[in-house]
């Protein structure tokens, strides 16, 4: 050692402090609560203290020493003011760490909390040695708080384990908060329980925090986030850190069960598809329920889902489900719509003109649906019934019915109608305005179309220069143009598969004036006309019928006999069959 014999003693003589200088300076250098300079130092940085000593006149040198806790010194550093030499003693806390400034100000590297002491600063003249105190205190943050352990889910009514929070290597030590949503948790009575513990590192002197909270938590804490602090002492005072927020999942029982039907937005209709859906208002939700279907006693145990597919008119009713231990039970009711329709009669009829039709088109369904009715296309105003028919009635009926309330239930069904007649003729003549010609009509009525023909006597030729009007409504008129030199009789012949009628006309010579019926006729008069056609038709099937009648009499009288004489002789019943053609021939042309 290099420190001279006086110095030596020097340092071991105590001095009070210089009081004047230092009241002065005392709300500047002097932490009122310790009343002694501090420095405070963050732990792993340089401590850098000031000497806080005027360097006398004829300093020699300047010392640095610590107080152990019993008061003894330990000297560190030395410079001399002369040999501006530097030493630094062989302490080995301080190994490496130390550096002493010319200013006689000591800095510490990588501060430890074994820093934490009492150093002095001592300046030595030749017959003086001055002191100077100063205290280090060191802090360390901590690091952020963790929740570890966490609870894989809580549960309601049981008190649990939620989590630890750990605040690691803080100095001083910290204290550790917990939070739920942004409020302090404070310990409860079998609610929360908080118990904090302080474990200190003997190697480093620095303390690790950890909190364990055990929760009981309620419904309402679903999304609880919780979280916790952990508060400490900064070289400027109290601090906080807050950890990452946790939210846990919080398991509790079913209270209520419900049931639902898919979709949900429609009405049900027969055909439909429908699913129930069961739910439980609990976490985790019941994953299975007891199905209770209208008719049965015994639950169908099922997941949380029943379907039923092509549903009919007979799955109206009341469904439940419930817990599988039936402790809880919800019902809906289901009402499948339908609706049935019934045309009589339906499908291709085909009907004699005049004839008499009753329609009906009834419906039986689940609510009131409206029928409406469509002809080849065009809404009808009201329902089809026929008491007499005309050939205008023909066409394609449509009887159809929706139910408004229920989208998608609609039915229709299609009447065909037919309406045959056989061929009618009247005949009319007209002498053209120059005299010189005769128009002749022949109005024809009848279904299928008939096919017309014109003879004339004398030559009896087939006249084919006619002219045709469009077939409407089972009506049309073929007309021919003549200029007859002598009287003639002008035969038309209408046919279809129903029949072959002939009317005919006397038309006298074009030199002898006759009285002309009238052709054009309104649609009054050729009402008046029809139903006068009508009735000689009728007169005229009416008398066929009696021939029919009278041919078949006689028909069934010649096959008895024919009978009787079957071996007798083949070539008479042919003979016969002629005959009977014959009259039928005879008929018709009548
Ligand atoms: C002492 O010297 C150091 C560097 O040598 C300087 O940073 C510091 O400010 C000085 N202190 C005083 C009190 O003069
Ligand atoms: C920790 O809590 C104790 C007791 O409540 C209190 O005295 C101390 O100041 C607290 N420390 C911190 C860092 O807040
Ligand atoms: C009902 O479901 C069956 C198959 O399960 C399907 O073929 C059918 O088209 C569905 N019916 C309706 C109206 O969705
Ligand atoms: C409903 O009726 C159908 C026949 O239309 C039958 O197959 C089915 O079993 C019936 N369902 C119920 C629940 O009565
Ligand atoms: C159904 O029809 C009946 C009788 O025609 C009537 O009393 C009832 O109000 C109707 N209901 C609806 C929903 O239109
Ligand atoms: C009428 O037409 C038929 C066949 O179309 C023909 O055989 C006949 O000669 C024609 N008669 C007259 C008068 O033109
Ligand atoms: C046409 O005239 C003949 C004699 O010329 C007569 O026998 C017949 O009855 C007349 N027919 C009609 C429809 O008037
Ligand atoms: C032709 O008919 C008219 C009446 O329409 C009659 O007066 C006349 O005698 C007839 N002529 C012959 C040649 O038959």
């Amino acid at each position: 050692m290099m420190e001279p014999p006086a110095a030596a003693r020097a340092s071991c003589r105590r001095r009070p402090l210089p009081l004047l200088p230092c009241l002065l300076l005392a709300a500047l250098c002097l932490p009122p609560a310790l009343g002694l300079y501090t420095v405070n130092a963050v732990y792993g940085d340089t401590i850098i203290m000031p000497c806080r000593l005027e360097v006398p006149d004829g300093l020699m040198f300047g010392k640095w020493k610590y107080e152990m806790p019993n008061g003894s010194p330990v000297f560190i550093a030395f410079r001399s003011s002369t040999k501006k030499s530097v030493q630094y003693d062989d302490v080995p806390d301080y190994k490496d760490r130390l550096s002493l400034s010319e200013n006689y100000t000591l800095s510490i590297k990588n501060a430890r909390i074994s820093d934490e002491k009492r150093f002095v600063c001592m300046l030595v003249t030749e017959d003086d040695v001055s002191e100077e105190p100063t205290i280090v205190k060191v802090f360390k943050q901590p690091s952020q708080p963790e929740i570890l352990h966490q609870a894989d889910f809580l549960e309601t009514e049981k008190l649990k384990m939620l989590g630890e929070c750990v605040a690691r290597d803080s100095y001083p030590e910290g204290n550790v908060t917990w939070y739920k949503n942004g409020k302090v948790l404070q310990p409860v009575e079998e609610v929360v329980i908080i118990s904090l513990q302080k474990i200190v590192d003997k190697s480093t002197g620095l303390f690790t925090m950890t909190s364990s909270l055990q929760y009981m938590p309620t419904k309402e804490d679903a999304n609880a986030k919780f979280a916790c602090t952990v508060t400490y002492y900064g070289p400027s005072g109290q601090k906080t850190i807050q950890s990452e927020p946790v939210v846990f999942d919080i398991h509790y029982p079913t209270e209520k069960v419900t049931i639902q039907v898919l979709p949900q937005s429609s009405t049900i209709k027969e055909g439909d598809n429908i699913t129930l859906k069961c739910s439980g208002n609990g976490n985790p939700p019941p994953q299975e329920f007891l199905f209770y279907i209208p008719g049965e006693t015994e639950g169908i145990r099922s997941s949380d889902t029943y379907v039923m597919t092509d549903v009919r008119r007979n799955a109206t009713g009341e469904y439940r489900c419930s817990l599988m231990d039936k402790s809880m039970m919800d019902s809906t009711t289901i009402t499948v719509h339908y609706l049935d329709l019934q045309l009589t009669p339906s499908g291709e009829v085909t009907k004699q003109i005049g004839e008499a039709l009753p329609v009906s088109c009834t419906i039986s369904s689940s609510r009131n649906a409206t029928v409406f009715w469509i002809k080849d296309n065009t809404r009808m105003q009201t329902s089809p019934s026929f008491s007499s028919l005309q050939y205008q009635d023909a066409g394609n009926y449509i009887c159809e019915t929706t139910l408004q309330e229920v989208e998608g239930l609609k039915k229709s069904k299609t009447l065909k109608l037919i309406v045959e007649g056989k061929p009618q003729i009247k005949m009319t003549k007209k002498t053209n305005t120059n005299k010189m010609s005769k128009t002749i009509v022949c109005h024809v009525e009848g279904f299928p179309k008939p096919a017309v023909q014109w003879t004339v006597t004398g030559s009896g030729s087939i006249i084919n220069k006619t002219e045709e009007t469009k077939y409407v409504n089972g009506r049309f008129s073929s007309k021919i143009v003549i200029a007859p030199e002598e009287n003639v009789t002008l035969t038309c012949i209408a046919e279809n598969q129903l029949e072959r009628t002939v009317t005919s006309l006397n038309v006298s010579a074009i030199s002898i004036p006759e009285y002309d019926e009238p052709e054009d006729r309104n649609d009054d008069n050729r009402e008046k006309v029809n139903d006068q056609a009508k009735l000689i038709v009728g007169i005229v099937v009416g008398l066929l019928l009696a021939a029919l009648v009278a041919g078949v009499v006689y028909w069934l009288y010649v096959k008895k006999s024919k009978t009787a004489s079957k071996h007798v002789d083949k070539d008479l019943g042919n003979i016969e069959e002629n005959k009977k053609l014959e009259e039928n021939n005879h008929k018709s042309e009548a």
